[in-house]
């Protein structure tokens, strides 16, 4: 008798996985959310993750030394640390029509493997359209229009390609499961099975996914720790600039980030972009602060925007864009209670010019000066940066590089910075006495530079 294959549970909402089926999923709490799968996972066992079966001692295990290969795509590779790796899972995430299938497309263009293109969105003529518009015309690269996952996994087998794209992961779906493609089960369960083929076959498979501004879209989210490098789009489409992220990468650094525009012509790289986030201003604004960030290993320069204005019947609103939300009502509490300032029926709004995602800290003490310069409707000197993450209590803390940072600004015109005591000493202790630095402990003493 044929032996029956095992069964699992897996949440509709959040993916939780179980070998009982439960009316309530205990992770998210949802009802009736439980799907029954057969429990195929058990063939990862097959891939050959490594062959050392007995424990070596770290010193005796030789150096693997990572073959690259170039896409010609020369600020993508630089981005994943010099090329595309053997047998890895790369997956590109972003919000629909910021230039996923164009940059694909583009990368694949120079490649000299065969590559096989599972167009799940757009039929094979849509995306010749595309094609033709960026010029690339390489018979290497073939295309088939195919969303049933193991159907996909059948023409790899006969077309044996290089190269796999999946254009998007949420339109692939298993027969065998019970849920709508774009489902977190239907989006983990064909990225398992592609991860397994990729990883046999020792080929190098691209996953397209759509992700949302603010991220809700749990599909490529749930895929972050299966594969190996992850690269979200960032930015708006209202400007040309696309900023790709690394935010994962077994073989590279991350939080690296790499610029194109897009053009006629498709994605063009931008290889000096530390001007692109910061308005050479000639004259002085209200709601407006110069900061340094470091992204991956590159200090940029950035200007932080504020509008503070009047709430309309009490309902204020905080409002923002490259900026977290949540922050930024941290950083009104803190001005509210150390600054002695009332923000409760103001909206805010913050911007971070250039469509630039910032997450480092160091940005805090910017923002609030920003927002500190709009309320009293007082421009501060626009040669300044303002540099340092804010406590709870007030307290301007130090950052980390800071001699990079004074670099940058020096670079730019900015020649005065304004950031903790300990970080200003760095300065004086460094070589080159490059910016004039004032120190601040707390976000109170701010209030004498308006
Ligand atoms: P696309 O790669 O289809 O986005 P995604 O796959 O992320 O959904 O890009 C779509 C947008 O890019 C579309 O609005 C048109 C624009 N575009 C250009 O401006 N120039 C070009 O050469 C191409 C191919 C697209
Ligand atoms: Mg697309």
């Amino acid at each position: 008798m044929a032996k029956k294959n095992k069964l699992k549970y897996l949440c509709n909402g959040c993916g939780y996985e179980t070998s009982k089926w439960l009316g309530k999923c205990p992770s998210c709490g949802i009802f009736n959310s439980l799907v029954e799968i057969e429990d195929e996972t058990g063939s990862l066992k097959n891939i050959n993750f490594s062959e050392t079966s007995v424990p070596v001692r770290l010193t005796e295990i030789n150096s693997m030394s990572v073959e690259r290969v170039k896409t010609g795509v020369s600020e993508f590779d630089a981005l994943t640390g010099g090329g595309l790796v053997n047998s890895s899972l790369i997956l590109i995430g972003g919000s629909p029509g910021i230039g996923k299938s164009t940059l694909m497309l583009q990368i694949l263009e120079k490649l000299s493997g065969k590559s096989l293109y599972i167009a799940g969105e757009e039929s094979p003529e849509q995306i010749k359209l595309r094609a033709d518009r960026v010029k690339i015309n390489n018979s290497n690269i073939v295309l088939v229009q195919e969303i049933e996952i193991n159907k996909i996994l059948e023409i790899c087998k006969q077309h044996k390609p290089d190269y796999l794209i999946i254009d998007s992961i949420q339109t692939v779906y298993n027969s065998a499961i019970n849920s709508a493609p774009g489902s977190i089960i239907q989006v983990r369960e064909s990225t398992l099975k592609i991860m397994e083929y990729s990883k046999k076959n020792n080929i190098i498979s691209f996953i397209i996914g759509h992700i949302t501004k603010t991220g809700d879209f749990a599909g490529p989210r749930v895929l972050e720790h299966m594969v190996d490098t992850v690269l979200y789009f960032e930015g708006d489409k209202s400007t040309d600039f696309r900023i790709l992220r690394s935010v994962k990468n077994r073989f590279g650094s991350t939080n690296e980030i790499a610029v194109f525009e897009m053009t006629e012509n498709g994605l063009s790289g931008i290889s000096n972009y530390a001007n692109l986030f910061f308005f050479n201003r000639k004259e002085k604004v209200p709601g407006v602060a110069n900061s340094v960030i470091i992204e991956g290993s590159r200090p940029i320069l950035i200007e932080i925007q504020a509008l503070v204005t009047s709430a309309i019947y009490g309902n204020s609103r905080r409002i923002t864009r490259g900026f977290n939300s949540s922050r930024l009502s941290v950083i009104i509490a803190i001005i509210e209670k150390h600054c002695g300032m009332s923000l409760i029926d103001k909206d805010v709004f913050v911007n971070i010019t250039g469509g630039l995602e910032v997450e480092e800290p160091a940005v805090d003490l910017s923002v609030a000066v920003a927002i500190i310069s709009s309320v009293k409707n007082r421009p501060l000197d626009f040669k300044s940066a303002f540099i340092g993450e804010l406590g709870l209590t007030g307290e301007v803390r130090s950052v980390s590089r800071v001699s990079e940072r004074f670099k940058e600004c020096k670079k730019n015109g900015i020649y005065n910075c304004i950031l903790s005591e300990e970080n200003c000493t760095e300065n004086n202790n460094s070589s080159e006495e490059n910016v004039k630095t004032f120190p601040i402990s707390n976000i109170k003493e701010i209030l004498k530079y308006f």
